[in-house]
C-alpha cells in the first residue's frame, strides 16, 4: 500500500518567533518542516537546534551548487548538525552530485550518524524553455531537460528530486518508484494560489503518488495553521 505524502511545512519567515509559534501551534500533527534560505540566513541555526528540539525533521532547502570538494563539506556539515533531508542543484554536474552523494554515505557510516536523504533540484520552475535559448543548451523540451537531470542524480546515487507533482509519474518510469520525489506547488481547496501557478490540490498529490508535499502559506499565513493541517489532512481522504 502507498504511504500517503507526508507534509513539509515551508517556514519561510524573516522572524523566529513566528516561526516559533507556528510549530508551537501546530504541535503532533506535522513532523516536517523546511528551512530555506530566508530564514536560515537570518537565524537558521537557532530554527534547526528549535525544531530538533521538538523532535521535528528538519529539510534544508539550501540547493547547493559549487565545486564537489565544497558541496560535499556542505552535504557532510549539515548531516552532523542533525539534518534529515537537505538539496542540491542537479546543474551542478554530475561529478559534484556523486562526490556529495559518496561523500555524504561514508561520512555518515564512519561518524555512525543517519545518512540525510540527498535531494537534487532540476530545473527550476521559475524557469521555461527560454533558458535553453538564452544558456545556449541545445534540448527540444523542459521534460526532457528535467528526466535527464532526474535520471543523472539517480546514477549519481540521490535519493531522490524536486519536482511538480505532476511530474511525479515521468520521473517514477525514469528512475524507478523508489526515487523520491519531493513536491513544492500545493494548494489545498480553502486557500488562493499566491504566486503558485501550476497548482496542484492534496488530493491529486495523494492520486499522483507523491512522497513529500511541501506546503507554504496556505498554514503558516493561516489564523490557525494547526486547523489548516486538518483540513489538508481531510482533502488528502
Ligand atoms: O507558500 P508556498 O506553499 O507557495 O511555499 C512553497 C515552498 O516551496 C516555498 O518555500 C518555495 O520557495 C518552495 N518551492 C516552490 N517551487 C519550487 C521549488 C521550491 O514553491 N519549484
Amino acid at each position: 500500500m502507498f504511504k500517503k505524502p507526508e507534509i513539509i511545512v515551508a517556514l519561510d519567515t524573516k522572524d523566529f518567533d513566528s516561526a516559533k509559534k507556528i510549530v508551537d501551534a501546530i504541535g503532533e500533527k506535522i513532523l516536517y518542516y523546511k528551512v530555506g534560505l530566508e530564514s536560515f540566513v537570518l537565524f537558521g541555526h537557532k530554527l534547526i537546534e528549535y525544531l530538533k528540539l521538538n523532535d521535528k525533521k528538519v529539510f534544508l532547502d539550501l540547493k547547493f551548487h559549487d565545486i564537489p570538494n565544497t558541496v560535499s563539506g556542505a552535504v557532510t556539515s549539515a548531516a552532523e548538525i542533525g539534518i534529515d533531508i537537505l538539496n542540491l542543484h542537479c546543474q551542478g554536474g554530475f561529478d559534484m552530485m556523486k562526490t556529495a552523494s559518496d561523500n555524504l554515505k561514508s561520512y555518515c557510516e564512519k561518524r555512525n550518524i543517519l545518512k540525510p536523504i540527498l535531494i537534487g533540484v532540476t530545473l527550476l520552475t521559475s524557469l521555461d524553455s527560454k533558458y535553453f535559448s538564452e544558456m545556449k543548451l541545445n534540448w527540444d523540451s523542459t521534460e526532457d531537460y528535467v528526466g535527464f537531470l532526474a535520471r543523472s542524480a539517480r546514477d549519481a546515487g540521490l535519493d531522490g528530486v524536486v519536482s511538480s507533482a505532476k511530474e511525479v509519474k515521468y520521473i517514477k518510469q525514469i528512475c524507478g518508484e523508489n526515487f523520491l520525489t519531493i513536491t513544492p506547488g500545493i494548494r489545498p481547496a480553502f486557500a488562493g494560489n499566491d504566486d503558485q501557478k501550476r497548482i496542484v490540490t492534496p488530493g491529486d498529490a495523494v492520486k499522483l503518488k507523491t512522497d513529500f508535499m511541501v506546503i507554504g502559506r496556505p498554514i503558516t499565513k493561516h489564523e490557525n495553521p494547526a486547523l489548516a493541517v486538518d483540513m489538508i489532512k481531510e482533502e488528502m481522504k
